[in-house]
């Protein structure tokens, strides 16, 4: 289910999640989930646009200590009811990203899967203030379409220029140590929004830890 940027995302989401059903599932993205092995148990993460909580109470589930925005109310607090459900502690934040107080080398993670509300320039400062925030050593774990998902069209924003491709993130992280970048393509199945054939690309990237 492709859909187009619209001008008042937090009203657009907020209809979206409006219902009972958790519309990009209760179970982690299968990407961050793979991840598993990278956490360390009372690190710090922070997932952006964490929309209704999967990810980020997944994440407090392997014992990390988590903080998440999303612009959503609605998707706010149904993330909180999935917290309280999984008997898990996040710190939930309704924010928009440009106003998420970014504060500089906090964070052990940051874990953004399918930001791609944002446009070119939204997404420039969205990914520097991602850089900023992570502690020297942090990861970053994205997971995004790429332009091929236009001819799926089982999810994602419905414009080439909110898809990434390895260029684009290699160019935005550059100053980042690359541990994997992988451009592939999947059967989603994550609730009714993310279903069916997907071409994905899906990356973690380290802050190169300081110098001694
Ligand atoms: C495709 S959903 C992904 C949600 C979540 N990351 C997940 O994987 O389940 C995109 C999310 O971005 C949020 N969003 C849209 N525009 C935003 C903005 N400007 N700042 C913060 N969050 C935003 C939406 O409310 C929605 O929850």
């Amino acid at each position: 289910m492709t859909s187009k940027p619209f001008s008042d995302p937090a009203n657009t989401w907020d209809k979206r999640f409006s219902g009972t059903e958790y519309v990009f599932g209760t179970e982690p993205n299968a990407f961050l989930s793979s991840h598993r092995h990278l956490f360390g148990s009372g690190k710090t993460a922070l997932s952006v646009g964490d929309g209704e909580g999967r990810n980020s109470v997944w994440l407090a589930q392997q014992g990390l200590v988590v903080d998440a925005f999303d612009i959503s109310p609605v998707g706010v607090a149904k993330a909180k009811q999935l917290a309280q459900r999984a008997g898990v502690a996040v710190n939930f934040n309704v924010s928009d990203c440009d106003s998420w107080n970014w504060k500089p080398t906090a964070y052990d993670y940051v874990v953004a899967i399918f930001v791609q509300f944002a446009d070119p320039d939204m997404r420039h400062r969205l990914f520097s203030n991602i850089i900023k925030t992570l502690k020297p050593g942090g990861y970053l774990i994205l997971q995004g379409y790429t332009p091929k998902q236009l001819e799926f069209d089982t999810g994602g924003p419905g414009e080439l220029d909110h898809l990434y491709t390895e260029e684009l993130l290699r160019s935005e992280f550059a100053d980042l140590r690359i541990v994997q970048m992988k451009v592939y393509e999947s059967e989603l199945n994550e609730g009714s929004r993310h279903r069916g054939p997907s071409a994905l690309i899906g990356m973690v990237a380290q802050l190169p830890p300081a110098a001694l």
